[in-house]
């Protein structure tokens, strides 16, 4: 990398995408964590939900995605704010955008089983990030640290996506009681790891259910360390702006219904803004699924 390419790559955007207004809880830890940085943030509503799908759905999609910030607004990283995208494709963007800095998200196994007490752990994610390779894995190199009560959560993300109050509080009433007890006595699980970057967003009515004892994780902050950590190894962090009053800005994107993200943009990041309507074609396919 040449001093100057270096010096240009500096100021350009990080991208960020989710199957929808999951990934802003991501973004919203990518920004504190990352307060100079311009960012791109693409929800994929379209084409959502990712966590019922087969992954050539999610690979196809999540490569179109990479494809389209890379070609139309010059990222500097890609942040895959999203579990299941993460589990499906991360290992092939990795092969086809082998120059991008790349972080996907995980559910935080490794650091529930440090963390619990009783060592039984909730973890509650998408049917397709479960099922995965990446996820049994990872799972089975801690089978030994805790015993961990896995939850597909069919229809969740759907009902947050769509601020659907109602049946958000339903489905986590019906899969938190699905898992069995909660709570700091042996046999209960006093830890829940939340698998899916939309369940930070349904965080309140968990709470309520699981009672106040029990610990959250989400991946959100380590996500945006490491960000940080892969930028500055390349001395690509954002330098400060000459008009240090001046917030950098983020664009918002999306290839479903704009209202509704720029609706949640405002709810979970207290951010008035437009949002740029835009159509992502899945063709052709990566180059790694061709290989
Ligand atoms: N937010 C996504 C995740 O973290 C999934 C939501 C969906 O099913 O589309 O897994």
């Amino acid at each position: 990398m040449t001093p100057a390419l270096a010096d240009r790559r500096t100021g350009d955007p990080i991208g960020v995408f989710d199957s929808g207004v999951g990934g802003l809880s991501v973004l919203g830890a990518l920004r504190t964590e990352l307060p100079l940085e311009k960012f791109i943030y693409v929800a994929d509503s379209g084409h959502a939900p990712y966590g019922e799908r087969d992954d050539t759905h999610v690979i196809a999609r999540s490569h179109a995605i990479a494809r389209y910030l890379v070609a139309t607004h010059r990222i500097k990283a890609l942040v895959v704010a999203c579990n299941t995208a993460t589990a499906a494709a991360i290992k092939l963007l990795r092969q086809d955008f082998p120059d991008l800095p790349l972080v996907g998200i995980e559910p935080a196994l490794k650091p529930a089983a440090q963390l619990s007490q009783t060592h039984r752990i909730g973890v509650m994610a998408t049917r397709s990030t479960l099922n995965s390779e990446k996820f049994q894995t990872l799972l089975a190199s801690l089978q030994d640290q805790a015993t961990y009560i896995l939850q597909p959560c069919d229809g969740l993300a759907d009902a947050i996506e769509n601020g659907d109050a109602i049946k958000t509080i339903a489905a986590c009433a019906y899969f938190t009681g699905a898992m069995g007890q909660f709570g700091v006595n042996d046999g209960a699980m006093d830890t829940l790891v939340l698998g899916c970057t939309h369940y930070p967003f349904a965080i309140d009515t968990l709470r309520h259910l699981v009672g106040e004892h029990v610990v959250f994780l989400e991946g959100g902050a380590p996500v945006a360390r490491q960000t940080r950590r892969l930028l500055a190894d390349r001395g690509w962090l954002a330098q400060p702006p000459a008009d240090a009053t001046r917030k950098p800005p983020m664009v918002f994107c999306t290839t479903g219904n704009a209202s509704k993200l720029q609706l949640a943009v405002q709810r979970w990041l207290d951010v008035k803004t437009d949002v740029q309507s835009v159509v992502i074609e899945s063709n052709p396919a990566p180059a790694s699924l061709l290989r």
